[in-house]
Protein backbone atom coordinates (compact mmCIF):
# COMPACT_ATOMS: atom_id res chain seq x y z
CA UNK A 1 0.00 0.00 0.00
CA UNK A 2 1.82 2.80 -1.45
CA UNK A 3 0.78 6.40 0.29
CA UNK A 4 1.98 9.68 0.92
CA UNK A 5 0.89 9.10 4.74
CA UNK A 6 3.66 8.43 6.74
CA UNK A 7 2.40 9.75 10.20
CA UNK A 8 -1.13 9.89 11.66
CA UNK A 9 -2.77 11.37 14.65
CA UNK A 10 -5.91 10.67 16.61
CA UNK A 11 -7.96 11.47 18.89
CA UNK A 12 -11.38 11.36 20.66
CA UNK A 13 -13.74 14.67 21.25
CA UNK A 14 -17.02 15.61 22.60
CA UNK A 15 -18.34 13.45 25.00
CA UNK A 16 -16.71 10.02 25.26
CA UNK A 17 -18.45 6.95 25.01
CA UNK A 18 -17.27 3.44 26.17
CA UNK A 19 -15.09 1.68 23.05
CA UNK A 20 -13.43 4.77 21.99
CA UNK A 21 -10.15 3.30 23.88
CA UNK A 22 -11.16 0.59 21.73
CA UNK A 23 -11.13 2.69 18.80
CA UNK A 24 -7.44 4.11 19.91
CA UNK A 25 -6.08 0.86 20.39
CA UNK A 26 -7.07 -0.35 17.07
CA UNK A 27 -5.89 2.88 15.28
CA UNK A 28 -2.49 2.67 16.89
CA UNK A 29 -1.97 -0.83 16.23
CA UNK A 30 -3.49 -1.17 12.70
CA UNK A 31 -0.70 1.71 12.36
CA UNK A 32 2.19 0.17 14.07
CA UNK A 33 1.27 -3.03 11.89
CA UNK A 34 1.32 -0.69 8.96
CA UNK A 35 4.46 0.69 9.60
CA UNK A 36 3.26 3.66 10.16
CA UNK A 37 4.13 6.27 12.68
CA UNK A 38 0.71 7.49 15.04
CA UNK A 39 0.52 10.05 17.34
CA UNK A 40 -2.48 10.55 20.45
CA UNK A 41 -3.28 14.10 20.95
CA UNK A 42 -4.78 15.10 23.98
CA UNK A 43 -8.20 16.43 24.47
CA UNK A 44 -9.03 16.44 21.40
CA UNK A 45 -9.14 20.08 19.33
CA UNK A 46 -7.95 21.92 22.38
CA UNK A 47 -4.99 19.55 22.26
CA UNK A 48 -4.45 19.73 18.78
CA UNK A 49 -4.14 23.76 19.17
CA UNK A 50 -1.76 23.56 21.47
CA UNK A 51 0.62 21.05 20.67
CA UNK A 52 -0.39 18.30 22.90
CA UNK A 53 0.91 15.24 21.06
CA UNK A 54 2.45 11.91 22.18
CA UNK A 55 4.20 9.63 19.98
CA UNK A 56 1.87 5.88 20.67
CA UNK A 57 3.19 2.72 19.55
CA UNK A 58 1.71 -0.68 19.87
CA UNK A 59 2.20 -1.60 23.68
CA UNK A 60 1.19 1.97 24.32
CA UNK A 61 -2.49 0.89 24.29
CA UNK A 62 -1.95 -2.36 25.95
CA UNK A 63 -5.10 -2.99 28.66
CA UNK A 64 -7.41 -0.39 27.52
CA UNK A 65 -9.36 -2.51 25.33
CA UNK A 66 -12.12 -3.38 27.67
CA UNK A 67 -11.79 0.33 29.85
CA UNK A 68 -14.63 3.17 29.03
CA UNK A 69 -14.14 6.77 28.76
CA UNK A 70 -10.73 7.89 26.94
CA UNK A 71 -7.11 7.49 27.41
CA UNK A 72 -6.64 10.72 24.87
CA UNK A 73 -9.48 12.64 27.26
CA UNK A 74 -12.03 14.32 25.41
CA UNK A 75 -13.22 18.26 25.43
CA UNK A 76 -15.67 20.50 23.78
CA UNK A 77 -13.50 23.41 21.81
CA UNK A 78 -15.11 26.59 21.40
CA UNK A 79 -11.21 27.94 20.03
CA UNK A 80 -11.64 25.72 16.78
CA UNK A 81 -15.09 27.04 15.84
CA UNK A 82 -12.91 30.09 15.03
CA UNK A 83 -10.23 30.07 11.58
CA UNK A 84 -7.72 31.25 13.90
CA UNK A 85 -8.16 28.30 15.83
CA UNK A 86 -8.17 25.88 13.27
CA UNK A 87 -5.01 27.48 11.67
CA UNK A 88 -3.13 27.13 15.07
CA UNK A 89 -4.36 23.70 15.15
CA UNK A 90 -3.19 22.95 11.65
CA UNK A 91 0.51 25.20 12.35
CA UNK A 92 0.92 22.41 15.14
CA UNK A 93 0.39 19.13 13.40
CA UNK A 94 2.36 20.56 10.20
CA UNK A 95 5.27 21.29 12.81
CA UNK A 96 4.57 17.47 14.13
CA UNK A 97 5.10 16.34 10.66
CA UNK A 98 1.28 14.35 11.23
CA UNK A 99 0.07 14.17 7.64
CA UNK A 100 -3.65 12.80 8.56
CA UNK A 101 -5.82 12.22 11.67
CA UNK A 102 -8.71 10.37 12.79
CA UNK A 103 -11.32 11.73 14.41
CA UNK A 104 -13.47 9.74 16.74
CA UNK A 105 -16.31 11.60 17.93
CA UNK A 106 -20.16 12.60 17.23
CA UNK A 107 -22.09 15.26 15.03
CA UNK A 108 -19.65 18.39 16.45
CA UNK A 109 -16.41 16.99 16.06
CA UNK A 110 -17.43 15.53 12.31
CA UNK A 111 -18.58 18.89 11.67
CA UNK A 112 -14.92 20.46 12.83
CA UNK A 113 -12.90 18.16 10.83
CA UNK A 114 -14.85 18.49 7.68
CA UNK A 115 -14.18 22.32 7.70
CA UNK A 116 -10.53 21.67 8.75
CA UNK A 117 -10.44 19.11 5.57
CA UNK A 118 -12.20 21.77 3.45
CA UNK A 119 -10.03 24.38 4.66
CA UNK A 120 -6.41 23.18 4.46
CA UNK A 121 -7.02 20.36 2.54
CA UNK A 122 -6.08 18.06 4.81
CA UNK A 123 -6.76 14.10 5.29
CA UNK A 124 -9.56 13.55 7.34
CA UNK A 125 -11.40 10.27 8.41
CA UNK A 126 -14.15 9.68 11.06
CA UNK A 127 -14.92 6.86 13.76
CA UNK A 128 -18.54 7.52 14.87
CA UNK A 129 -18.50 7.22 18.84
CA UNK A 130 -21.66 8.83 20.97
CA UNK A 131 -23.71 6.75 22.93
CA UNK A 132 -26.95 8.46 21.30
CA UNK A 133 -26.59 6.29 18.01
CA UNK A 134 -27.57 9.92 16.09
CA UNK A 135 -25.30 9.96 13.40
CA UNK A 136 -26.30 8.78 9.94
CA UNK A 137 -24.41 6.27 7.80
CA UNK A 138 -24.10 4.03 10.28
CA UNK A 139 -26.58 1.97 12.32
CA UNK A 140 -24.45 1.60 15.22
CA UNK A 141 -22.22 4.05 16.98
CA UNK A 142 -19.36 3.18 19.55
CA UNK A 143 -20.76 3.54 22.73
CA UNK A 144 -24.77 3.20 21.79
CA UNK A 145 -25.04 -1.16 22.79
CA UNK A 146 -23.05 -0.10 26.34
CA UNK A 147 -25.07 2.65 26.93
CA UNK A 148 -28.67 0.91 26.57
CA UNK A 149 -27.12 -2.58 28.79
CA UNK A 150 -26.48 -0.23 31.56
CA UNK A 151 -29.62 1.15 31.24
CA UNK A 152 -31.52 -1.99 30.93
CA UNK A 153 -29.13 -2.96 33.80
CA UNK A 154 -30.36 0.08 35.78
CA UNK A 155 -34.19 -0.41 35.10
CA UNK A 156 -34.44 -4.17 35.71
CA UNK A 157 -32.73 -3.31 39.46
CA UNK A 158 -35.56 -0.64 39.86
CA UNK A 159 -38.22 -2.89 38.80
CA UNK A 160 -37.80 -4.87 41.71
CA UNK A 161 -38.30 -1.76 44.22
CA UNK A 162 -41.38 -0.84 41.65
CA UNK A 163 -42.90 -4.38 42.04
CA UNK A 164 -42.01 -5.27 45.85
CA UNK A 165 -43.65 -1.61 46.28
CA UNK A 166 -46.39 -1.51 43.71
CA UNK A 167 -44.97 1.84 42.22
CA UNK A 168 -44.66 3.74 39.13
CA UNK A 169 -41.03 5.02 38.00
CA UNK A 170 -40.20 7.73 35.99
CA UNK A 171 -36.67 6.78 34.86
CA UNK A 172 -34.71 9.35 32.90
CA UNK A 173 -32.32 8.50 30.26
CA UNK A 174 -29.90 10.40 27.88
CA UNK A 175 -30.65 11.68 24.85
CA UNK A 176 -30.86 15.47 23.94
CA UNK A 177 -32.57 15.10 20.33
CA UNK A 178 -32.95 11.82 20.06
CA UNK A 179 -34.48 8.59 21.58
CA UNK A 180 -32.62 5.66 20.31
CA UNK A 181 -31.52 5.26 23.80
CA UNK A 182 -35.08 5.45 24.94
CA UNK A 183 -37.01 3.30 22.82
CA UNK A 184 -34.38 0.31 22.60
CA UNK A 185 -33.64 0.24 26.34
CA UNK A 186 -37.60 0.77 27.05
CA UNK A 187 -38.35 -2.06 24.89
CA UNK A 188 -35.69 -4.32 26.49
CA UNK A 189 -36.40 -3.26 29.58
CA UNK A 190 -40.38 -3.81 29.34
CA UNK A 191 -41.05 -0.14 29.63
CA UNK A 192 -44.85 0.27 30.19
CA UNK A 193 -44.44 3.80 27.88
CA UNK A 194 -41.18 5.57 26.55
CA UNK A 195 -41.14 9.26 25.93
CA UNK A 196 -38.77 10.56 23.27
CA UNK A 197 -38.25 14.05 21.62
CA UNK A 198 -38.99 12.42 18.28
CA UNK A 199 -42.39 12.53 19.18
CA UNK A 200 -45.57 14.18 21.64
CA UNK A 201 -47.90 11.54 22.45
CA UNK A 202 -49.27 14.06 25.13
CA UNK A 203 -49.76 13.80 28.81
CA UNK A 204 -53.50 12.91 28.38
CA UNK A 205 -52.33 9.76 26.84
CA UNK A 206 -49.98 8.89 29.62
CA UNK A 207 -52.72 8.84 32.07
CA UNK A 208 -54.75 7.08 29.36
CA UNK A 209 -52.10 4.38 29.35
CA UNK A 210 -51.34 3.70 32.74
CA UNK A 211 -55.26 4.05 33.98
CA UNK A 212 -55.31 1.40 31.65
CA UNK A 213 -52.28 -0.50 32.80
CA UNK A 214 -54.15 -0.43 36.49
CA UNK A 215 -57.01 -1.55 35.05
CA UNK A 216 -55.57 -4.49 33.25
CA UNK A 217 -53.98 -5.75 36.61
CA UNK A 218 -50.55 -4.80 36.07
CA UNK A 219 -49.35 -3.17 40.06
CA UNK A 220 -46.45 -1.45 38.82
CA UNK A 221 -45.04 0.25 35.96
CA UNK A 222 -41.70 1.57 34.66
CA UNK A 223 -42.25 4.90 32.49
CA UNK A 224 -38.77 5.86 30.60
CA UNK A 225 -38.35 9.07 29.61
CA UNK A 226 -35.20 10.56 27.27
CA UNK A 227 -34.20 13.85 28.29
CA UNK A 228 -35.26 15.66 25.48
CA UNK A 229 -38.87 14.65 25.86
CA UNK A 230 -41.35 16.82 24.36
CA UNK A 231 -44.05 16.95 26.93
CA UNK A 232 -42.88 19.91 28.43
CA UNK A 233 -41.92 18.38 31.96
CA UNK A 234 -39.22 17.16 33.81
CA UNK A 235 -39.41 13.90 35.18
CA UNK A 236 -40.06 15.50 38.11
CA UNK A 237 -42.64 17.64 37.00
CA UNK A 238 -44.24 14.82 35.89
CA UNK A 239 -44.37 12.54 38.87
CA UNK A 240 -46.04 15.91 40.50
CA UNK A 241 -48.48 15.98 37.30
CA UNK A 242 -49.67 12.01 37.30
CA UNK A 243 -49.84 12.49 41.32
CA UNK A 244 -51.93 14.67 40.85
CA UNK A 245 -54.00 13.09 38.37
CA UNK A 246 -54.02 9.83 39.30
CA UNK A 247 -53.40 9.53 42.88
CA UNK A 248 -53.84 5.73 43.16
CA UNK A 249 -50.11 5.88 41.78
CA UNK A 250 -47.14 5.73 44.07
CA UNK A 251 -44.74 7.59 42.10
CA UNK A 252 -40.71 7.68 42.02
CA UNK A 253 -38.18 9.22 39.98
CA UNK A 254 -34.44 8.00 39.21
CA UNK A 255 -32.48 10.08 37.11
CA UNK A 256 -29.85 7.69 35.41
CA UNK A 257 -26.98 10.40 34.51
CA UNK A 258 -23.67 10.13 33.31
CA UNK A 259 -23.09 6.36 35.07
CA UNK A 260 -24.58 5.40 30.95
CA UNK A 261 -21.72 6.97 29.67
CA UNK A 262 -19.34 4.71 31.47
CA UNK A 263 -18.44 1.56 31.95
CA UNK A 264 -16.72 -1.15 30.62
CA UNK A 265 -17.52 -1.39 26.72
CA UNK A 266 -19.82 -4.52 25.63
CA UNK A 267 -17.79 -7.05 23.00
CA UNK A 268 -20.02 -5.68 20.31
CA UNK A 269 -18.93 -2.22 21.00
CA UNK A 270 -15.34 -3.24 21.30
CA UNK A 271 -15.38 -5.33 18.01
CA UNK A 272 -16.92 -2.75 16.25
CA UNK A 273 -14.46 -0.10 17.73
CA UNK A 274 -11.22 -2.64 16.24
CA UNK A 275 -12.97 -3.26 12.66
CA UNK A 276 -13.68 0.70 12.72
CA UNK A 277 -10.32 1.63 13.79
CA UNK A 278 -8.63 -0.79 10.87
CA UNK A 279 -10.89 0.73 8.03
CA UNK A 280 -9.94 4.19 9.24
CA UNK A 281 -6.01 3.91 8.72
CA UNK A 282 -6.74 1.83 5.81
CA UNK A 283 -8.66 4.53 3.99
CA UNK A 284 -6.57 7.24 4.91
CA UNK A 285 -3.79 5.18 3.15
CA UNK A 286 -5.61 4.27 0.20
CA UNK A 287 -6.08 8.25 -0.71
CA UNK A 288 -9.91 8.68 1.04
CA UNK A 289 -10.76 11.52 3.21
CA UNK A 290 -13.43 13.80 4.45
CA UNK A 291 -15.14 10.15 5.37
CA UNK A 292 -17.03 8.43 8.61
CA UNK A 293 -16.72 4.81 8.48
CA UNK A 294 -20.11 3.10 9.43
CA UNK A 295 -21.30 -0.12 9.63
CA UNK A 296 -24.54 -1.23 7.77
CA UNK A 297 -26.15 -4.87 7.15
CA UNK A 298 -22.71 -6.14 9.05
CA UNK A 299 -20.60 -4.21 6.32
CA UNK A 300 -18.04 -1.69 7.60
CA UNK A 301 -18.94 1.44 4.91
CA UNK A 302 -17.88 5.07 4.43
CA UNK A 303 -20.06 8.07 4.30
CA UNK A 304 -18.62 11.65 3.19
CA UNK A 305 -18.49 13.36 6.60
CA UNK A 306 -20.98 16.19 5.17
CA UNK A 307 -23.71 13.46 4.23
CA UNK A 308 -23.21 12.23 8.04
CA UNK A 309 -23.84 15.57 9.96
CA UNK A 310 -26.30 16.90 7.72
CA UNK A 311 -29.14 15.54 10.16
CA UNK A 312 -30.25 13.69 12.52
CA UNK A 313 -31.07 9.66 11.96
CA UNK A 314 -35.03 8.93 12.53
CA UNK A 315 -36.49 7.35 14.74
CA UNK A 316 -36.86 3.43 14.47
CA UNK A 317 -41.18 2.96 13.74
CA UNK A 318 -41.19 -0.29 13.83
CA UNK A 319 -39.74 -0.91 17.25
CA UNK A 320 -42.13 1.97 18.28
CA UNK A 321 -44.69 -0.04 17.25
CA UNK A 322 -43.06 -3.21 19.21
CA UNK A 323 -43.06 -1.49 22.05
CA UNK A 324 -46.97 -0.53 21.40
CA UNK A 325 -47.83 -3.78 21.23
CA UNK A 326 -45.51 -4.86 24.22
CA UNK A 327 -47.62 -2.75 26.92
CA UNK A 328 -50.85 -4.01 25.77
O1 LIG B 1 -24.09 13.46 23.32
C1 LIG B 1 -23.99 12.49 24.30
C2 LIG B 1 -24.66 12.92 25.57
O2 LIG B 1 -24.45 11.88 26.45
C3 LIG B 1 -26.15 13.27 25.49
O3 LIG B 1 -27.02 12.17 25.45
C4 LIG B 1 -26.31 14.12 26.71
O4 LIG B 1 -27.43 14.96 26.58
C5 LIG B 1 -25.04 14.89 26.74
O5 LIG B 1 -24.08 14.07 26.11
C6 LIG B 1 -24.56 15.32 28.09
O6 LIG B 1 -23.40 16.08 27.91
P1 LIG B 1 -22.46 16.63 29.06
O7 LIG B 1 -21.67 15.49 29.60
O8 LIG B 1 -21.60 17.63 28.40
O9 LIG B 1 -23.36 17.21 30.10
Amino acid sequence: MASEIKKIGVFTSGGDSPGMNAAIRSVVRTCAYLKIECVGIYRGYQGMIEGDFKTLDARSVNNIINKGGTILKSARCEEFRTKQGRQKAYDQLIKEGIDAFVVIGGNGSFHGAMLFNQEFGFPVMGIPGTIDNDILGTSYTLGFDTAINTVVEAVDKIRDTASSHNRLFFVEVMGRDVGHIALNAGVGAGAEEILIPEQNLGLERLLESLKRSKASGKSSSIVIVAEGDRTGKNVFELKEYVEQHLPIYDVRVSVLGHMQRGGNPTCYDRVLASRMGVKAVESLLEGKSNYMVGIRDTKLVLTPIADAIKAHTEIDEELLRVSDIMTT
